[in-house]
């Protein structure tokens, strides 16, 4: 992480593509085509990256990034990757520059600082590579198989800033909005739908100042959502929180779209049953195993013994789904039809 000092330097000199007033999204690729046709042209240049290392340009390396979730071309962004690995973003194109990864994730405006919503051209570029870029390749995790799908224009989502830096974000489902493009459904309550901490930041509280700002926004509802599957590292958020809030623990439930009651099951009490879904099960203490967390009637007995020991929410007890997961525990987390990100190669 930079120091303070030399940031505020490059506040003096620097403006990074977030601070630049782009006021449309077909802005984005103003310049693309004739940037590549010059490539095809001219043959490759090189870029230098911040610690160095060149870069060979050539229209093998660039691709478009569709930003949208429908993968819709026509916004898209250049990205150049390295010659090795399509996978490995080094830089976009933005202002008729290529411009490093990370310098597109920084600001040189002080006030852009903690949650900051999404309202921009460019902070939705932010958002995009946050979600798409730096969460679904550059910092997963070996084997990791989440990803969050490609955002919609009208999404609602903030940036959390830090230091001049975009370090993590968090997008919500409004109560109301459609649920997907085809089947007219929309959610019945607000859905915390992504979350995500940038690795150098993580275990420093930043993700619960995120829940905790998704519940303090939305004072009017008595029910809120966090998007089916939450990650194991979620489950252990929620459990600090609600260890913390004993107040929201009726409130917050792990929903699938649109949010019915029988597709909510209550977040405290996966987490007192030790009824993970299986990709959660990791962060239970030796789990229950005999008794079948698909069973409806282990289900009642235990519910009846968290009663008598105090443990059970009161609300909860008719309300909460029982409903077996274990049909759609591989999961995408926000939705599946989307296969991660778009990439296709550039050509003039
Ligand atoms: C899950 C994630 C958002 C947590 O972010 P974070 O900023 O590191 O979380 P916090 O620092 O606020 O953690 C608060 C508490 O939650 C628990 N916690 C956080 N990460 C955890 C993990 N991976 N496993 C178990 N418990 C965890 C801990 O109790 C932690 O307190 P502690 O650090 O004092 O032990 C982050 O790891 C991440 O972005 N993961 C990848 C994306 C993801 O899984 N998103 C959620 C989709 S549902």
């Amino acid at each position: 992480m930079e120091s303070n000092s030399k940031l505020e330097n490059s506040f003096k000199v620097k403006p990074y593509p977030v601070d630049l007033p782009v006021q449309h999204y077909s802005e984005l690729s103003t310049g693309c085509d004739e940037y590549l046709s010059n490539i095809q042209s001219d043959g490759s240049r090189l870029f230098t990256l911040p610690h160095g290392e060149k870069v060979e340009v050539t229209c093998e390396n660039i691709g478009r990034l569709a930003f949208l979730r429908d993968g819709d071309l026509s916004h898209f962004i250049l990205a150049l990757h390295t010659p090795e690995d399509e996978t490995q973003v080094v830089a976009v194109y933005l202002q008729g520059k290529w411009w490093p990864v990370g310098d597109v994730l920084k600001t040189s405006n002080k006030s852009r600082c903690g949650l900051v919503l999404v309202e921009s051209v460019m902070e939705r570029v932010v958002l995009f590579l946050l979600s798409q870029v730096i969460f679904g390749i550059l910092e997963k995790p070996l084997g990791e198989d989440l990803y969050f799908s490609a955002y919609s224009l009208w999404e609602h989502g903030k940036i959390l800033w830090q230091n001049g830096e975009a370090v993590g974000f968090y997008t919500v489902k409004k109560k109301g909005s459609l649920c997907d493009g085809c089947t007219g459904q929309s959610y019945q309550l607000p859905v915390l739908d992504t979350v995500f901490v940038r690795s150098h930041w993580r275990r420093t509280g930043l993700a619960l100042q995120m829940l905790e700002d998704f519940c303090l926004s939305q004072p009017s509802e008595g029910i809120l959502g966090i998007s089916f599957p939450m990650s194991p590292g979620m489950y252990g958020v929620c459990q600090k929180y609600l260890g913390i809030h004993k107040e929201e623990r009726d409130r917050l439930y792990e929903v699938e779209p649109p949010g019915e009651w029988a597709q909510r099951r209550n977040v405290w009490l996966n987490i007192q049953m030790r009824d993970l879904p299986k990709h959660c099960k990791a962060l239970t203490a030796g789990g229950n195993s005999e008794q079948s967390p698909h069973s409806s009637h282990s289900h009642e007995r235990r519910e009846a013994d968290l009663e008598e020991e105090g443990i059970l929410p009161q609300k909860c007890g008719s309300s909460v789904s029982l409903k077996d997961t274990s049909s759609s525990e591989k999961k995408r987390p926000a939705d599946q039809s989307n296969t991660g990100i778009c990439f296709k190669k550039a050509r003039a």
